[in-house]
Parts: structure tokens; sequence; C-alpha cells
């Protein structure tokens, strides 16, 4: 039955039930079917032209560089049968590279295989399974387009092959020098990190932040890329130039399986105290500073969005040891460890080898006091606040040693350093002007050991003295008045105290020069563990514990 009767002009359609090679049209117009339409479906399977191919048979093939070849062919055939279309078989031996140009019908085989992609209008190579891996073949189903041939990135011709062999030869020497400076890098941060983490002499004690360092550490070293992941709790000191707070570490690498967070300090500094943050960073990250009484150092931070700069340290729970003692009495044994531990702190700044012999720089303090000493959970001391340290070396510029004549604390002030009469030429100054200090210390420790006999509520060191005592009261007294704090007789009763007290007069002495050396100190202390074993195990209350 027709259905286009009422089209004006005569298109062309098949119809089920004429067959494959009849096509029939109606309209209603006049003479409207003189002329026959084919549309473009249909037109493609009645009048399809055969195609244009080059035909050469076999040729060589010359490829350049973008993965193009073409085949020496000139000659261009007009494919017998309408259905044909262009193939191209590019073969390689090794050494000569040759192409097949040829018309094809694709409803048949060639060299045994289907081609599947004749419908392209280019010639895209790709390979068969059948044909082996040094054959290529393409087709296409446009004017002449085997004549050139298309290797994308996944083909290779020779010449291709040889920019790729160059290429890959160079990706695979990149890749080996990024394997090797890794392994190097590698290795010296391993090196670095024993160095950092193991207790550097046997009896060495590291314990407070060890379950923390490993992967801290590394970021110390990596300029903190990434910032750690820390919630601040509250604040737990203030200080001239920055604040410290208890804060969280929240990484779960901080404290094993079941310790999901660790305790950290961060010492808080704002924008302005920037040179600060850098100098003290600067100490810490001298990693010969690492010691059992030195607080230890996690890693400094640019905390760029809140306009702050942050050093992450160990916490003690325990807090400074002005505020420990103002609240706790002492035993003879805890005394002599916190005043031991303390000596043993000092002494490591100022050496200028580690426990082991290694080479370090000697570092002064200069604000040591009891504020500035931590006391740990095995009641012994750490160092902290290195705002003010000065690195004892060869790097010392005069204009640092110029503007390093009256720093510190007024109270814990040398009588040279009062009188800004510190002789700047010798490093040595610098060292007995701490010793000084450390004996106020020792004397604070003193004062409120129960060994002593009856023990009065804390006092700073020149108590008397107002809360923050300038420079000129801190002169009249030391300078004018020779003034010291109070040693009674009743304390030396105490062979332990005696001997401890003897050590403080020896290093407040007015003359620098006489001062015993932090190392010295020690000396002193270990002497008194002997005296301990000799004189003093009658009374239990007086044993020293053997660290
Ligand atoms: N106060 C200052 N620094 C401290 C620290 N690291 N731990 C506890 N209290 C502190």
């Amino acid at each position: 039955m027709l259905d286009d009767y009422n089209n004006t002009q005569c298109v062309m359609k098949q119809y089920k039930g004429l067959g494959p090679d009849y096509y029939m049209c109606s309209c209603n117009s006049e003479e409207c079917n003189d002329k026959l339409i084919f549309t473009p479906v249909n037109n493609m399977d009645m009048f399809q032209l055969p195609q244009l191919c080059k035909f050469c048979d076999v040729l060589p093939s010359i490829c350049n560089s973008s993965g193009i070849c073409s085949s020496v062919c000139n000659r261009t055939s007009i494919c017998e049968n309408p259905g044909e279309v262009c193939v191209s078989v590019w073969h390689t031996d090794g050494e000569n590279t040759t192409e097949e140009t040829l018309c094809h019908d694709p409803l048949q085989s060639i060299h045994g295989v289907m081609l599947d992609d004749y419908n392209n209008t280019q010639c895209v190579m790709k390979q068969y399974k059948g044909l082996g891996p040094d054959y290529y073949m393409c087709s296409c189903n446009s004017e002449e387009c085997n004549e050139k041939l298309i290797f994308t990135p996944g083909t290779v011709t020779p010449e291709v092959l040889s920019v790729h062999a160059v290429l890959i030869s160079l990706a695979v020497l990149l890749v080996l020098v990024v394997v090797i400076i890794s392994f190097l890098y590698l290795h010296r941060l391993i090196l670095l990190r024993q160095r950092q983490i193991k207790p550097k002499c046997p009896g060495r004690d590291f314990s407070d932040t060890r379950a923390i360092i490993s992967d801290v550490d590394a970021n110390s070293l990596n300029h903190n890329t990434e910032l750690l992941p820390i919630q601040l709790e509250r604040m737990v000191g203030k200080g001239r130039f920055a604040e410290v707070h208890r804060a969280r570490l929240t990484n779960a690498n901080a404290g094993g399986a079941n310790m999901p967070f660790q305790m950290v300090a961060v010492k808080i500094f704002p924008s302005e105290e920037y040179i600060s943050w850098k100098m003290e960073r600067q100490i810490f990250l001298d990693v010969e500073l690492r010691h059992e009484n030195v607080l230890h150092f996690l890693t400094a931070e640019e905390r760029r969005a809140d306009h702050q700069y942050w050093l992450i340290t160990a916490y003690h729970t325990k807090g400074n040891l002005q505020d420990y003692l103002s609240t706790h009495l002492l035993s003879w044994e805890e005394m002599y460890r916190l005043g031991c531990s303390l000596a043993r702190g000092v002494a490591h700044l100022h050496s200028e080898q580690t426990p082991c012999g290694r080479p370090k720089v000697a570092i002064a303090h200069r604000d040591l006091k009891s504020a500035n000493v931590l006391v740990k959970d095995d009641l012994t001391c750490c160092l902290c606040d290195f705002g003010l340290s000065l690195k004892l070396d060869s790097s010392l510029s005069v204009d640092e040693l110029a503007n390093s004549g009256q720093v510190g604390t007024a109270r814990y002030m040398a009588p040279e350093v009062l009188e800004s009469r510190i002789n700047l030429e010798n490093t040595e100054s610098f060292k007995q002007t701490d010793v000084y200090a450390m004996a106020l210390v020792l004397w604070e420790l003193t004062s409120r050991c129960i060994a002593i006999g009856e023990v009065k509520e804390y006092e700073l060191p020149f108590g008397k003295l107002r809360d923050h005592p300038c420079v000129e009261s801190m002169k009249d007294s030391v300078i004018r008045d020779r003034e010291r704090p109070e040693i009674p007789s009743s304390w030396c009763k105490h062979p332990g105290v005696n001997a401890v007290c003897a050590t403080i007069v020896d290093c407040w002495d007015q003359d620098p020069e006489a001062r015993l050396t932090a190392h010295c100190v020690v000396e002193r202390f270990s002497a008194l563990q002997d005296l301990d074993q000799n004189s003093l195990s009658s009374s239990p209350e007086l044993k020293i514990q053997t660290e």
C-alpha cells in the first residue's frame, strides 16, 4: 500500500514485500513522477560510486617523527566495485618498512582478517590478531585516504621508535636519578634521626617525648610544608615575646594505637615577634642541643593564616620550677635530683662536646631562672626558653656581641651584667653569667628542702625586692651592698645541703672568673653521690637514689 501519495515530489523509498532491489514513490502534483528523488540514505545504496584509492601493491614506506607514514605510490586507481574501500598494510622487518596499497571489499577477509575500520575517513593504523606483530593495517572510505597512514601514540614506527627510544631512555634516566636522590635523602634522614632519637650514651633517658618524636622530627627538618594537627587547649605561660599553650597533637601516629593524641606545648609568637621565633628556633634546630635536661623540641611552624609563629615542644605537666617550688616541699633526694639535673642541663648547653664526644657549639642561655626551668615527671629539670640564648661560636657577629651586654631578667643578672661590664671578647664570660643565675636557682631549691630544718614560704631570690626589680635596685643590692640570698647556718647541719650551699657560694662569686663552671657543679653533685654512700647511709631519709 502506498503511504506517500500526498507528497508533491516523488521521494523514493523501499517497501517491505518489494525486495531489496526495488524503490517506489508516489506523489500528487502535475508530472511529479517525472523526477525521482533519492535521499542520502538510499542514495548511498543505489548510486554509490567506486572509491578512488592508492593502489601500488608493495612499495617502500616513508615515515616522519610525528607518526605519519606514506608510501611512494603515485598511482591512484578507481576501485573495481562500488563497495570497495582503500586499504594499506604496513610492515617492517626490522630494517626496511614497506607499504601495500590496494582497494578491497570489506566484506571479504584480507590477509586472513576482516577489516573493522572501513567506515573511517582517515587511514588509522592498527594491529590485527593473526597478522603478526610487525604488521599494521588500516582501511578507510574517502578519496585516496590510504595515502597517509596515521600511527596513533599506541602504535610505533621505527622512526617514531627511535624518538621514543630517546624519550624512554631519558625518562628511565630521570627515574633513576630521582630514586638515587630519594635514597640518599632517606639515608641521611635516617642517620639524622638516629642521632637525634637514640640515647647517646647508655643510661641516658629521653622518655619524655619519645612517643611523639619519630614523625614530627622529620618535619622539623622538612621546613614545615605541612602543619601538624594540633588543638590548643589552654595557656600555661606567658613570656616577653610569646605565650605557651598546652595542646593536643592529634596525629594517629602520635602515641601508638591506644593513645589517639599526645600533649605538647606550643609557644606562640605573634607576627611582630618573628625575629624572636626565628632566633629560638635556630637554637633548637641544632641537633646536638638534644639532651634529657633541655626541653625537647619537636618542630617549628609558620601559621601564616593566623599571623603566628609556633615552636612545638614536649609538654611537662608539673610546669615550671618556680611554680612547683611555691607549692611543694622537697626531700633531700628530690632536691638532689633537681639540682644535679639542672647543672647537667647547663653544663650541656655550655659544652663544646656532646656526652659522646661529638663536637657541638657552646650556648649561653642568658635568661636562666626558676621560671625557665621545667620539672619533668621523674622530678628532674629541663631548661626552656632559649629566646635570649647565644651560640658561642665564630659565627657571632660584632653586632651580636655589642648588643649582648645586658640581657635577661634583672633579678638573676650577675654583677658584671648589671654593670654592663661583661668581657665580650671572651665567650666564657657568658657562661659565667649563666652559672651565677644557676646558683640562685640552686638556692631556691635548697630553700624548699626539708633537710634544711624549718622551711619557710617559697620566696624568689632577693625576694624582699618588689615584683620585677629594675636593674638599678638590683645593682644596689648585688654590687653596692654585695648582697646574696641568705644561707642560714642551720641549713648546713645536713652534710649534703652543706655541700650544695658551698657550691652555690662558689657559683655566685662577685668575680666571674672565680666561679665554678657548670661542668664542675655536675662533678660536685656526683661527688655527693659518693658522700651518700659513705656518710649519709645511716639516715634513710638522706639516701640519694642512684640514677
Ligand atoms: N611552660 C612553658 N613551657 C612549658 C612546657 N613545655 N610544658 C609545660 N609547661 C610549660
